[in-house]
């Protein structure tokens, strides 16, 4: 079995996730290919991991979770894998305690169709990656030493499974474990309309010194320089873009932030744990 990484994360948790992951399998004796589809050399990577997948392939795929799902690259991913032979996955997705939504259902459904039945998944906490301006984020200091610890377990789980030959797919039921009502809501929310709600970016192109940072901090290709920034329709909202300008020439304001993710997390009732799935 080969195994593969492949993830998205405009703030950082979820690739410290992939990061895990890939320890564990080395400290297994497991090589992994590694794809990061936000990052700058992803195209020729991407090629290369998908030209390998196919065959007894075993994918660790992980998003963080936007607006309730996971981020499109991610899903564009899973719809261009070919079809997998003796193949099995284990997706995984970082939510900022605001709620893991249909994000693991969502990616596990999609695999399972392209031929890679998830056989292990996870969610994450970790840091809501809107708060990164406020003292005391949602999910502070997440994925802590226990998180970590439940990936590896996870990972060595499946390492087991996988050279017994006992690998079973998880039951189309253990990811569906949002209430019906909230499903219903979760399934309305469309990233490119919920971003609208999101606060704008404005640019001051005064400040603007053309320095292209925020065209590299782009996971999603949505950046581009004439005369100052662009955004295209790609745009994912993860506002990297904004962190990354050192001339402040991008600007948000996310006074209300707090407030309304305070109000979302009572909504949705969700615990907020990091939860291993198994069969
Ligand atoms: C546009 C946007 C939407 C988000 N939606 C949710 C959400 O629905 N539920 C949640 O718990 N966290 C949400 N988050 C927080 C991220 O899921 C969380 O911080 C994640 O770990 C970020 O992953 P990264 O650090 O790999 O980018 C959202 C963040 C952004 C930027």
């Amino acid at each position: 079995m080969n195994f593969f990484v492949v993830y998205i994360s405009p703030a950082g948790s979820t690739r410290h996730a992939a990061q895990v992951i890939g320890d564990e399998l080395a400290a297994l004796g497991k090589k992994c290919s590694a794809l990061d589809l936000g990052g700058s050399a992803c195209r020729a990577t991407r090629k290369t991991v998908l030209a390998a997948l196919g065959s007894e392939s075993c994918l660790f795929i992980g998003s963080p979770v936007y607006a309730s799902h996971p981020v499109p690259e991610i899903m564009d991913f899973i719809t261009s894998l070919p079809a997998g032979a003796g193949c099995c996955s284990a997706p995984f997705a970082t939510w900022g305690a605001v709620t893991s939504g249909v994000a693991l259902f969502e990616m596990a459904e999609a695999l399972a169709v392209k031929g890679y039945p998830a056989i292990a998944a996870a969610k994450i906490v970790a840091e809501h990656s809107l708060l990164w301006q406020f003292d005391n984020p949602l999910g502070k200091g997440r994925p802590n030493a226990d998180d970590d610890r439940r990936i590896r377990d996870m990972v060595k789980t499946v390492v087991a499974a996988v050279d017994a030959g006992t690998a079973r797919p998880l039951s189309a039921s253990a990811l569906n474990y949002q209430p019906e009502a909230l499903q219903k809501v979760m399934a309305g929310l469309v990233l490119s309309a919920v971003r609208k709600n999101l606060p704008q970016i404005s640019v001051k192109r005064d400040l603007c010194t053309l320095c292209g940072d925020c065209v590299m901090a782009c996971p999603a290709e949505a950046v581009q320089l004439a005369g100052g920034p662009v955004f295209n329709d790609c745009c994912i909202a993860c506002y990297n873009c904004l962190r990354a300008c050192p001339e402040h020439a991008l600007q948000a304001d996310f006074s209300k932030m707090e407030a309304g993710l305070a109000q979302r997390v009572k909504d949705f009732g969700e615990a907020c744990e990091t939860v291993v799935y198994l069969p």
